[in-house]
């Protein structure tokens, strides 16, 4: 059976979960691949660094370049811009590929990234990226590329979700459940990106951007948080049999595409009403398929690891069988609405 080297950047939450993945399934994934899966090494800030599994110490090195240029598969778990980017073009200009879940790198940079993986016959996926264990990606870019997507309209931000959802339930103050739901790990290093909706809004970047088949950056996505949802808010919602959702829409419409992220006043009889805690979960409409919905957890280091291990295991089965490209579809010019109607 070949072997393929895999590097793993970055050992934090999500990664160290992919670390004990790799070495304690490494039979059932090389079942599934066709190829065993080596992890030849795991790249670090600090080796020393406490980590939440034990991994042999013998693989963590400082220098990531030097294990991207002897791997086959590089797995980008840093988060950030640099040193993130220029070490997935470097791994892809090498036609190795390329698993990440660096949604606002991919939010600033997706179209270059995936051009650059065209360009080297190499693959870049990242399914990780929006709305953590979730499959949402390939099934937008895949199961449903015979159809035309409308709309796509998703709770992906759990940190906010547990935010709302605690408020809605408790009658409690955002401040008092920010500080629970960062406890529980859920939030970004700086919970800004959470609960101003920039982390949301590189999500919708990137489902907008495969949903219909163009090319959206962040900038594109007009971007509200929930910094200003009171508790009296909610419970005049409440009153109404609303709740407030944090959502990210991507929708087409004859003046083109919106993109939007802001508070949202959903009936309580609505699928997404029924979202609680850290959750998250992805409604599409499609003209043939009509409406899908897509429910689990967002957030948490086991369960995006899972979409993590699902990308590599889809790219070294490629790999091994000498099979095609993936199937990020050629970009096609869209007219973008200029302007964004926030009903909904
Ligand atoms: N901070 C993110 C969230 C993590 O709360 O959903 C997963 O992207």
């Amino acid at each position: 059976m070949k072997t393929l080297k895999v590097a793993l950047l970055g050992c934090g939450n999500v990664g160290a979960q992919v670390a004990r993945i790799l070495l304690t399934d490494a039979e059932v994934l090389a079942d599934r691949a066709g190829a065993t899966l080596e992890l030849t090494g795991i790249a670090v800030r600090n080796i020393g660094a406490k980590r939440d599994v034990e991994v042999p110490a013998d693989l963590f090195t400082t220098d990531a370049e030097a294990l991207i240029d002897e791997s086959d598969i590089v797995i980008e778990l840093l988060g950030g811009m640099e040193p993130a980017s220029s070490l997935i073009r470097r791994a892809l200009s090498r036609g190795a590929s390329v698993i990440t879940g660096n949604k606002a790198l991919l939010a600033a940079q997706g179209g270059e990234l995936n051009a650059l993986a065209f360009e080297n016959n190499a693959q870049l996926r990242y399914e990780a990226a929006v709305a953590g264990a979730i499959p949402i990606l390939r099934p937008i870019m895949d199961s449903l590329s015979g159809d035309k997507i409308t709309k796509v309209m998703g709770i992906v931000n759990g940190t906010t979700n547990f935010i709302l959802d605690a408020m809605d339930s408790t009658g409690a103050q955002f401040d008092d459940v920010l500080k629970e739901a960062q406890d529980l790990g859920y939030a970004e290093a700086d919970p800004t990106a959470d609960v101003g909706g920039h982390d949301a809004a590189s999500k919708a970047a990137i489902l907008a951007s495969l949903a219909f088949h163009t090319d959206f950056a962040f900038e594109d996505v007009h971007c509200e948080g929930i910094t200003k949802i009171t508790a009296a808010d909610v419970a005049a919602a409440k009153d109404a049999g609303m709740v407030i959702k944090l959502l990210a829409i991507a929708e087409r419409s004859e003046a083109g595409i919106g993109v939007r992220v802001h508070p949202t006043l959903l009936r309580r009889t609505h699928p997404l009403a029924a979202v609680h805690g850290a959750f998250n979960a992805v409604f599409v409409e499609a003209e043939n398929a009509g409406e899908l919905m897509f429910y689990g957890a967002g957030a948490g280091g086991a369960p995006t690891a899972s979409a993590v291990m699902g990308d590599t295991v889809a790219v070294a089965r490629r790999m091994a069988s000498g099979g095609p490209l993936p199937a990020i579809s050629a970009q096609q010019p869209v007219k973008v609405m200029d302007f964004c109607d926030i009903t909904t």
